[in-house]
């Protein structure tokens, strides 16, 4: 099993944002709760929230074998992850967390890079933490609000070369295999900023611990992507670099969580 996928994830196309590096942070804490309760990959349940067309997590992790569900606000997000899904183990429905029924708990929940993208945070960390089920575990992913990334972008929207970015994103989108299509919801900004002490507070809100934590890329902005992150030198070289460095100083950050003792 264990070769399997580790084979399968080096199918994962590698890029400077470290879309791979992440799928592997979250498989490794799956696969470890996995082997404590027993029994194959189709035996774990997964929630991805904001699971967009499924191509990033939801999609490898069906791959993998796991049950999935994915959702999403975004409607031609979710029509292209069915058609995309047919053979695989993984439902994707257009839909909010809090309107899923009310039965439905899971073994691992999944918050990858969406916090930034709603108004409240705590609330939807807390509602994915309230699904739960005995011993699951929510796993986040989230961009340092005052990172590389977030600068790079701060200063590539507000320098007026938006012409520039719109011929680098028809490049990005040939070469990242389908990642920024049109099935995506570009209407979706970053509408929050998380220090690291204040994503802490979020998932402290949520009656969450960390369990494990880990440094994601360096860098990952549509400049630096079209640029830098031709080289799979470079790539391999700031994903390296970046579990080495203090986490304010990269740009991404990688969570897995459990109900607090007062919770559980
Ligand atoms: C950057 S994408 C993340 C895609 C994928 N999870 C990943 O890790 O690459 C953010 C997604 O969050 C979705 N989104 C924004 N607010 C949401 C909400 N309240 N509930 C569910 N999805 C939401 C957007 O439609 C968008 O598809």
């Amino acid at each position: 099993m264990q070769q399997h996928i580790d084979s399968f994830l080096q199918t994962i196309p590698l890029e400077l944002h470290g879309h791979r590096k992440k799928v592997c942070f979250f498989v490794d804490s799956i696969e470890a709760m996995r082997q404590s309760k027993g029994g194959g990959a189709e035996k774990v349940t997964v929630l991805e929230v904001g699971c967009s067309n499924g191509v990033t997590v939801a999609m490898p992790l069906a791959k993998i074998g796991y049950s999935v569900k994915g959702i999403d606000l975004h409607q031609p997000s979710i029509d292209a992850a069915n058609a995309a899904a047919v053979d695989l183990p993984a439902v994707f429905e257009c839909v909010l967390l809090e309107d899923l029924g009310e039965q439905e708990l899971f073994d691992v929940v999944i918050l990858s890079d969406v916090l930034e993208h709603v108004p409240d945070p705590h609330q939807l960390c807390s509602q994915a933490a309230a699904r739960l089920k005995p011993n699951g575990i929510l796993l986040i992913s989230i961009p340092n609000g005052f990172g590389l990334y977030e600068i790079e972008k701060f200063i590539v929207k507000w320098s007026g070369i938006g012409i520039l970015m719109s011929m680098l994103r028809a490049i990005l989108r040939r070469r990242e295999r389908g990642l920024f299509d049109d099935a995506y919801n570009h209407d979706s900004p970053h509408i929050q900023f998380f220090s690291r002490p204040a994503i802490a507070r979020v998932i402290a809100a949520g009656g969450l611990d960390v369990t494990r934590a880990q440094n994601g890329c360096l860098l990952g902005g549509d400049v630096t992507m079209a640029t830098l992150g031709r080289s799979r030198a470079i790539i391999e070289f700031t994903l390296r670099l970046a579990n080495m460095l203090p986490a304010w100083a990269v740009s991404t950050w990688y969570f897995e969580c459990r109900a607090d003792a007062e919770s559980r």
